[in-house]
This record gives structure tokens, sequence and C-alpha cells, in this order.
């Protein structure tokens, strides 16, 4: 498996380790509080009581255990959330906020429920998920090329309603269908089309927000700052996004895609590092990414390292074959490589799918096999020499278990776009993104602590050959080993730990944002932004 969206996995299953979980103890006051204070601030045509599930309620545990997708995270011993939330309109969310902040109980809010370290339903403090899973209309407008989604949706569903109407628009995204947009395209989103459009947040253009004072904001009415944060600065820290309206980029009616593999003795290593040079400077409609598998041999002698280029064209064979010829003549791409097919179907091919499956599998939320995981990431802006990736190679193959490298190049439009037009800064400079991603199937009992140990060693010995000062992080491929905090009263130095990573000089504006638009830092989680006055 080389995607970490292919569906050749054994699901999990997951009900057990809910049943017996506990709960916080809870004053009972706070909790019948809560519930009278949503019931003032319901409408009654359409209750808030009517999708809201208590601890007590037999549909709870699955509810909750639906879309944790990190199985890490699915443990008897994680506190319960007080109640789960599934609003059916915007109104129920504005209603939850409130009824939570003259409570005091924190709010955590599920879109896709992808987030890497699992802060979209979990918390040590007394807390509530609102789970955004009936909130996905989707409505495209072709003629003005633009669609409203709203945040519970995924973005397979995304994809699927564009292709239903038009075969000529796409959307710049990610590759897993059943990533959700609420914490996807709050937290930047990276995909295929990023050369030549950018990334998600680069291509919204409209939300409507729900504030700490309950109020529903629009880009006018809640103003440019707060709309510059929630696109890629996480949304999580600002408000609960109810809705995106997002820019529809063209797409050619057929693009081509491949899938060529090398193994070190075929010369991975001399192409790989020929990739680092060109990859982010092809024509912008060209996009290869490279990633790197340890394939276990009988001994370790026999183990050896594949790299697979993959690759997104926005035009036909006939186009991409010599501006493969002229920029990367070494890969020896031929015809019978490459496969044309519509943009859709390409989102297909990127998530795993190249048998010919219907585009319904889009449409899928419970798609994506559960796994154990974890995720890190590295930008590089020096390119690896030869010699260092033979030592990275040997680091791989020596150890019991090793991540995914999955690189994804930059450049195009991703440099023009300035590092402030939004808080993703990894623009001009960058060569490309790396994800290490390591995953396992069994919750042995020391298998997640050695797997998570591995990541850190792993991550310590990338440490020469990747971006420094700060080493900057990609914030959708969340990561708490680069510091935390418990605590609602995160001081901005504490924050600017993991901030200055993920934001760089975009950090302090955001917390500036912060303090205009939650000053008490109500919207507050592990990995927040603080405010700053
Ligand atoms: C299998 C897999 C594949 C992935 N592929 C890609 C990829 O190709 N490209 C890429 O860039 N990233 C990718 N990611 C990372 C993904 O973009 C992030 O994990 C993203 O934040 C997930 O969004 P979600 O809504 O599914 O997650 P959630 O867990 O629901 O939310 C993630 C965060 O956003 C917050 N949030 C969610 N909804 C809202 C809302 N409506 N308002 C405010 N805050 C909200 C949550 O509280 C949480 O902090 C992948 C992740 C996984 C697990
Ligand atoms: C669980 O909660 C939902 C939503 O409020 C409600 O419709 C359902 O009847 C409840 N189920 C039980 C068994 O109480
Ligand atoms: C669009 O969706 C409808 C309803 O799901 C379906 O019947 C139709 O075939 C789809 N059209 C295209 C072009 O995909
Ligand atoms: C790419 O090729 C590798 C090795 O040949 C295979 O394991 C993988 O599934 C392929 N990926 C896709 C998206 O086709
Ligand atoms: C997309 O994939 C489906 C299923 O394999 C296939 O029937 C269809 O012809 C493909 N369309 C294009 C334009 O590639
Ligand atoms: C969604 O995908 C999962 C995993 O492949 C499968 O078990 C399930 O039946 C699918 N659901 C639907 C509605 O097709
Ligand atoms: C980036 O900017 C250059 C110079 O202005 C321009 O030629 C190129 O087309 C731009 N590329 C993209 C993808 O916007
Ligand atoms: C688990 O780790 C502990 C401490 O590192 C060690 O003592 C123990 O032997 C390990 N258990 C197994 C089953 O490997
Ligand atoms: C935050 O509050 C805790 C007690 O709740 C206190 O111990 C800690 O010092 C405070 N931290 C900051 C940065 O103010």
């Amino acid at each position: 498996m080389d995607s970490f969206c292919s569906p050749i996995l054994i699901i999990f299953l997951s009900a057990v380790f809910m049943s017996s979980s506990i709960s916080l103890a809870t004053s009972s006051s706070t909790y019948e509080n809560f519930l009278s204070c949503v019931s003032t601030h319901s409408e009654p045509s359409n209750p808030i009581s009517a999708v809201l599930y208590t601890p007590t309620n037999s549909s709870f545990s699955s509810l909750l255990s639906s879309t944790i997708q990190n199985l890490r995270f699915l443990s008897p011993r994680a506190h319960k959330p007080l109640l789960i939330i599934t609003p059916t309109q915007n109104s129920h969310i504005q209603a939850a906020v409130i009824c939570s902040r003259d409570n005091g109980l924190q709010i955590k809010v599920r879109s896709g429920g992808h987030d890497y370290e699992g802060l979209s339903y979990r918390s040590n403090v007394e807390f509530i998920i609102i789970d955004l899973r009936n909130l996905r209309s989707i409505t495209v407008d072709t003629a003005n090329k633009a669609a409203w989604v709203e945040a519970g949706a995924t973005i397979g569903e995304v994809y699927y309603h564009i292709a239903n109407k038009s075969n000529t628009l796409g959307f710049p995204a990610g590759l897993c269908p059943t990533v959700g947009v609420g914490g996807h395209f709050s937290g930047g989103g990276i995909g295929t089309l990023m050369r030549k459009y950018g990334l998600a947040a680069d291509n919204i253009i409209d939300a409507y927000v729900v504030d700490v004072d309950g109020r529903i904001l629009d880009r006018k009415s809640m103003g440019e700052d707060l709309f510059w944060a929630i696109r890629g600065g996480g949304g999580a820290s600002f408000g609960i996004i109810a809705s995106w309206k997002i820019n529809l980029v063209p797409v050619p009616p057929t693009v081509t895609v491949f899938n060529v593999s090398r193994t070190l003795n075929q010369g991975a290593t001399q192409l790989l590092n020929k990739w680092q040079y060109i990859a982010n400077k092809f024509n912008e409609d060209l996009f290869v990414r490279a990633v790197s598998i340890v394939t276990s041999g009988a001994t370790k002698a026999e183990s050896t390292i594949l790299v697979m280029f993959q690759s997104l064209f926005l035009g036909s064979v006939n186009g991409l074959l010599p501006l493969m010829q002229q920029s990367f003549p070494e890969l020896g791409l031929k015809a019978q490589d490459c496969t044309e097919m519509s943009w859709i179907n390409s989102t297909l091919y990127f998530a795993g799918y190249t048998n010919g499956e219907s585009i319904d599998v889009l449409l899928n939320r419970t798609l994506q096999p559960k796994l154990f995981y974890k995720g890190k990431s590295d930008f590089v802006t020096q390119p690896i020499s030869i010699t260092g990736f033979e030592n990275i190679w040997k680091e791989l193959i020596a150890g019991n278990s090793s991540p995914q490298i999955i690189m994804d190049p930059l450049g195009g439009r991703m440099s023009n776009i300035s590092d402030t037009a939004i808080p993703f800064p990894h623009r001009a400079g960058n060569l490309y993104n790396i994800q290490y991603y390591m995953y396992w199937q069994a919750r042995g009992t020391n298998t997640t602590k050695d797997h998570l140990q591995r990541m850190k060693e792993i991550y310590k010995f990338m440490s020469p050959f990747v971006s420094s000062s700060p080493r900057a992080a990609y914030l959708n491929y969340k990561d708490l080993d680069l510091g935390r905090v418990d605590v609602r009263n995160t001081s901005y130095t504490e924050a600017s730990v993991w901030g200055n990573k993920y934001f760089k000089n975009n950090f302090k504006k955001l917390a500036v944002v912060k303090n205009m638009v939650d000053p008490t830092n109500f919207f507050w989680d592990e990995q927040s932004i603080p405010p700053l006055s």
C-alpha cells in the first residue's frame, strides 16, 4: 500500500474500545444548565434536543467512534465528551457556542475527524463535541465557477458534486476523499493541483463562521483579518466555520496520470536526487510527487527502498511525453506508463482506486480504513545529496519499522503567492514538502510506544537535511511532539514553540487576530493560537 488512503486494509473495530470509556466527573448542575440553556436558544420548529446525544444514549459510542480515524485515540481510557451535538442548521451551532461558553465547557468541533492528533474529539478537560456530519450540502454554481460547501462535507463529496455539473471544473485540495473540509480548508490543503492553483485555502472566497458570541458572520461582517486567519491558521482557534465559498478552477476534459517505481538497484537514488532540482520547476500543469517506502526482504540485506513517482498532468499523453523527455529523461517515461482519464477519475486514482471503481466511492464517508498512525512533516529548501539519501535509506532499512516518506513538489503557483497572503507561509524558497507517515494495525503492549519513538528518531535523523530556524511544519499534519499545552491560559511564548514552525512570521498576526475576535481564548486546544494584545 503506497498511499495512506488506499483501501487495502482490514478495518478495525471499535465499539469494544469505547464501551468502557470513563467520563470526567461533571457537576450535574453544569450539565443541566447547559441543557436548559440550549433549549431556550432553540427554535421550537427545529429543537436542538433532537440532535443532542448524551452518554446514556445507545448511539453515543458509535457516533463518537464513527469518525475517529486514528485508532490511537479510540481508547477505553479516553475522556468522553459530556455531549455530542450533530447540528442540522447553523442556529444549533450558535446555541451550542453560547451555552458552552456560559457554562465553562470546552468545544471540540469535528468535520471529517482526520486530525492527526485527534484534537477534534478528545480533550483532558470537560468538553462537548460539535460534529458537523449533518451539515454537508454542496451547491455548485458553474456559471460563476464557485460553490458553497458546508463544513461537514468531505473533499470527496466536493469533487463528486463539481464533476456532476461539469467535466472542465475542479478544485485543488487533498488526495483522500474522506478528509473533511472543516479541518482541511482551514489548515491549508495540499494536493495534486497545487502547482497550478495553490492550496485549497488559497481558493476560498467567502465563509460563514460562528464566533465566540454566537453570531454568524460572513466575509464582509467578519472583516479581512479573521477571513485571513481561517484560511490556513486552523479554524478551531477562531470560531466554528459553518460553510465555505470556494472558487472552482478549470481542468481539461482529459488529464494523464502515471505511477512509475524504481528500486535502489534501478537507480532510485539518482532519480530522486535529480527530481529535487526539477519537480518544483516543471511546467505548472505537471505535478510529480515521489513516495519512498521500505520493501522488506527476507533479511535486512535483501530489503530495499522503492521510490514511486506519481504524477498528474493537466493534458494528454502527447503533451506530457515531450515535457518529461526535456526535463526528466532519466526516468525513461513511456506512453504505456501513462493513462488518460477525466480529472474526476484522477481523484479516484490518487486515492488508490485504480480498478475502474465508480466515482460513487467519493461519497462514501467510511471508506478510510482505520489505523493506528503518526505523521510528521518537514519542508526542504536545499536538495539532499546522493550521499545524504544513501544515509537516509540506511537508517530507514535498519529499523524494525519505518515511515513512508511522501515528497510533494512545490513551485509554480505555490511560489507566486506571497508568504503573507494567508497564514500558510511555506512558499517561494521551498522545494518540496515531506510527510513522514507511519501506521500500524494492532494495539500491542509496546507497539504504539515503539512506533512513536521510531518516528522521533527518524525526525531527529532528518534534521540536517531539512529547513531550520525554524524547522518548518505543516499544520494539517498536526504533531503534538512539536509542543502542546493542556491549559486554556497558554502564553504567546509557549505557543511560539510550535506556532513559529507552522506559521513562521504569520504566527504573530494570527495571535493578534485571535485577540481581536476571542480575547478570552474560549476556542482553544492543545495547539491553538493564543491571544496577543
Ligand atoms: C488519511 C488522511 C489523508 C490526508 N490527506 C491529506 C492531503 O492529501 N493533503 C493535505 O493537505 N492534508 C491531508 N490530510 C490531513 C488533513 O488535511 C487534516 O487532518 C485535516 O485537518 C482534516 O480535516 P477533518 O475535517 O477531516 O478533521 P477534523 O479532525 O474533523 O478536524 C481537524 C481540525 O480542524 C478543526 N475543525 C474541523 N472542522 C472545523 C470547523 N467547521 N470549524 C473550525 N474548526 C474545525 C478541528 O477541531 C481540528 O482541530 C490527510 C489526513 C488523513 C488522516
Ligand atoms: C439518542 O439521541 C437522538 C438525538 O437526540 C434521539 O433521536 C434518539 O432517540 C436517542 N436514542 C435513545 C435510545 O435515547
Ligand atoms: C449527477 O448526479 C445524479 C444524482 O446523483 C445522477 O443521477 C447523474 O447521473 C449525475 N450526473 C453526472 C454527469 O455525473
Ligand atoms: C504505484 O505503484 C506501486 C508499486 O508498483 C503500487 O504499490 C501502488 O499501489 C501504485 N499506486 C497507485 C496510486 O497506483
Ligand atoms: C472514469 O472511470 C469510469 C470507471 O472506470 C469509466 O467508466 C469512465 O469511462 C472513466 N471516464 C473517463 C473520462 O476517464
Ligand atoms: C464504504 O466503504 C467501506 C470500506 O470499503 C465499505 O465497507 C462500505 O460498505 C462502503 N459503504 C457504502 C455505503 O458503500
Ligand atoms: C508565476 O509567476 C510568473 C511570473 O509572473 C508567471 O510567468 C507564471 O505564469 C506564474 N505561474 C502561476 C502558476 O501562477
Ligand atoms: C515493553 O517495554 C518495556 C520497557 O521498555 C520492557 O521492559 C518490556 O519488556 C516490553 N514488553 C514487551 C512485550 O516487549
Ligand atoms: C495557567 O494557569 C495555571 C493554573 O490554572 C497556572 O498554574 C499557570 O501558571 C498558568 N500559566 C500561565 C502561562 O499563565
